[in-house]
C-alpha cells in the first residue's frame, strides 16, 4: 500500500451519517422485495472507503451485537474515527487504512452488509472493478450491497460545471486558492441573466445549488482528479460481471425503480429503471444489489409491507386537518386515517409504528408505498434501538459523549440523525448522563459545575429521549 498522504489528507473530508445505508434500513428495503437479509443486530457489515468511520461508529453505537469495520485510504481521517471509537469505548467496530487495490485480493469476509457510499465516480476504473471485485469476494450470499454514485444523464450537467471550473482553475495548485476561485467562479457564473436560453438557466441553477455545498466537499467531489458518472445500466452491467444483481434504490424517489409495474424480469426492471433515469434526469443513485438468482419481487405486495414498521422524517409537520409539509414541500392527504397515522408517528419519534393493520387495506397499502417513495414514511425493519425512558441513571450514547469530548459541534442519534448542538450547558449536562449518576446526582454535578440551573435535568432528560440519545445499557 503506498502510505503517501493523499488529497484527502490534504483537505479533509467532512465526517458524516448517511441513513440510507444502515443495514436497519436496507434489511427493510429487501423485505419489500419479498427477500430476507440478516438481523441488522447481530450482522456483519463492511464499509469500503468510510472516510473516517463515522458512519459505522453511530451503527456500533446503535447495535452493540453486530460487527463492523471501515477502511480508507486516507490514514488521518482513520486516525481522527479510531480516535472517536476509542473515546465512546466501541468494541464491535474496527476502522482501519487500507486501499482497495490490496482489500479485492486478501480481505476476509463474509459480510452481510457491504457499503461504499461516495466512491465509485471519484475513483478511476481500475479502482471501480476492485471494489466490485472486493465486494464479491466477501458478500455473505444472502448479503446486501449499497453503492451510490452520480448517475447520468444528470451527471452530464455537473461534467460541463466540471470543465467549466477545471478551465477556469488551470494552474491553480493551492487547495484553498482552488477552493476561493472555484467559488468566485460559480457566484458569477451562476447568477441569471434576462436573456438566458433553457440550457444557460439550467447550468446556472446548478452552479447555484453547488454552492451549497461544504467548500472541502466542492473540492474533491467539482475539482478532483476524476469524476466519472455512470448511467444505471452501466453500473448494472459492471456489478453483473461480479457476480453481483440489482436489487431497486435506497433513497427517497427510487423505490420504484424496483417496482416497475409488473412482474418482468432483471433486464426488462433495469431498462425501464434506466427509462424513468432518463425521463427524470437523474444524477445520483444509491443502488442495493443482491446475488443472482434471488427472485426479488418486483410487484409491491401488501403482506411484505404489513411486516415493517413506520418512522417519519424530522422534518414532517402538519400544518392543517389534512396538509403537511417536510424537506420534500407540502402536501395534502385526502384519507383522515392515514393523515392522522401520520401524525401519531410525528407525536411518538423516535418510536415506530408496525404497519401491519394499514397494509392490511389495498388502498392504504398503495398510499403507503408512494409515501415511502416520496420519502415521508421511512419504512423499518427493526423498532428504535435505544431506550425511550431515562431510567434510574441515565446513559447518553457513548458516541454522543464522545463526540462532545472531542469538541464536534453536533450529535449523531441512535436512529442515525445528525443534531446540531453548539450550546455549551447542554453539552456538559449530557456528558455527565454516563450511567453512573440518578437524575438528582447529575443536577447535584451541574451546579456544582456551575452549569446554568435553568437547565432543568428531567426536561432535559425528555428531550434528549425524543432526539433518540438514550442508550439502553452501559456498553453502548
Ligand atoms: C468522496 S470521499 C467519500 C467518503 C465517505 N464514504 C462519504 O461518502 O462521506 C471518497 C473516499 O474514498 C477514499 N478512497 C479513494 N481511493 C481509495 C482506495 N483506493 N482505497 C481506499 N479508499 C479510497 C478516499 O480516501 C475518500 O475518503
Amino acid at each position: 500500500m503506498d502510505t503517501s498522504p493523499t488529497s484527502y489528507d490534504q483537505v479533509h473530508y467532512p465526517s458524516a451519517v448517511y441513513r440510507t445505508t444502515t443495514p436497519e434500513h436496507l434489511a427493510a428495503i429487501a423485505r419489500l422485495h419479498g427477500l430476507d437479509a440478516a438481523d441488522p443486530r447481530s450482522a456483519r457489515v463492511l464499509e469500503i472507503a468510510g472516510g473516517d468511520g463515522l458512519n459505522v461508529l453511530a451503527m456500533a453505537a446503535a447495535y452493540p451485537g453486530a460487527q463492523f469495520v471501515s477502511f480508507d485510504l486516507a490514514a488521518s481521517a482513520v486516525a481522527h474515527g479510531q480516535s472517536l471509537m476509542a473515546a465512546a469505548g466501541l468494541a464491535n467496530v474496527r476502522i482501519e487504512t487500507a486501499d482497495i487495490l490490496d482489500a479485492a485480493g486478501s480481505m476476509e469476509g463474509p459480510f452481510d452488509y457491504v457499503i461504499a457510499h461516495g466512491l465509485y465516480a471519484w475513483v478511476p476504473p481500475h479502482v471501480q472493478r476492485a471494489t466490485l471485485q472486493l465486494i464479491d469476494r466477501v458478500l455473505a450470499p444472502n448479503g446486501i450491497v449499497f453503492i451510490s454514485y452520480n448517475a447520468l444523464p444528470g451527471g452530464h450537467i455537473r461534467l460541463a460545471l466540471r470543465d467549466m471550473l477545471l478551465f477556469e482553475l488551470d494552474g491553480v495548485d493551492d487547495p484553498e486558492a482552488r477552493m476561493d476561485r472555484a467559488t468566485a467562479v460559480l457566484t458569477e457564473f451562476g447568477r441569471p441573466r434576462d436573456d438566458d436560453s433553457a440550457s444557460q438557466a439550467a447550468l446556472r441553477r446548478a452552479a447555484r445549488l453547488t454552492l451549497n455545498k461544504n467548500r472541502h466537499t466542492l473540492f474533491h467531489d467539482e475539482l478532483g482528479p476524476v469524476y466519472d458518472p455512470k448511467s444505471l445500466q452501466t453500473i448494472v452491467a459492471e456489478a453483473a460481471a461480479h457476480h453481483l444483481a440489482y436489487l431497486t434504490e435506497a433513497q427517497a424517489g427510487g423505490l420504484f425503480h424496483g417496482f416497475p409495474g409488473e412482474a418482468v424480469d432483471d433486464r426488462e426492471t433495469v431498462r425501464r429503471a434506466q427509462r424513468r433515469d432518463n425521463d427524470e434526469v437523474s444524477f445520483f443513485h444509491q443502488s442495493l444489489f443482491v446475488r443472482p438468482g434471488r427472485h426479488p419481487l418486483r410487484v409491491p405486495d401488501p403482506a411484505w409491507l404489513g411486516t415493517l414498521m413506520a418512522g417519519v422524517p424530522d422534518s414532517l409537520r402538519r400544518t392543517g386537518e389534512n396538509t403537511f409539509t417536510s424537506s420534500a414541500g407540502d402536501f395534502e392527504l385526502g384519507d383522515q386515517m392515514l393523515a392522522d397515522f401520520l401524525e401519531k408517528l410525528i407525536r411518538i419519534a423516535p418510536v415506530r409504528v408496525p404497519l401491519a393493520e394499514l397494509a392490511a387495506s389495498p388502498d392504504h397499502a398503495t398510499a403507503i408505498f408512494h409515501l415511502i417513495d416520496r420519502g415521508i414514511i421511512e419504512p423499518h425493519s427493526l423498532p428504535f434501538p435505544g431506550a425511550l425512558q431515562p431510567g434510574e441513571r441515565p446513559i447518553v450514547s457513548s458516541l454522543v459523549r464522545a463526540l462532545i469530548a472531542h469538541g464536534v459541534p453536533y450529535v449523531v442519534t441512535l436512529d442515525h440523525r445528525v443534531v446540531q448542538l453548539s450550546e455549551e450547558a447542554p453539552r456538559r449536562l449530557m456528558a455527565l448522563m454516563d450511567g453512573t449518576r440518578t437524575a438528582e446526582e447529575i443536577a447535584a454535578e451541574a451546579a456544582r459545575i456551575g452549569i446554568p440551573p435553568e437547565l432543568d435535568v428531567n426536561l432535559g432528560l425528555k428531550q434528549i429521549a425524543r432526539a433518540g440519545m438514550l442508550a439502553l445499557s452501559a456498553d453502548i
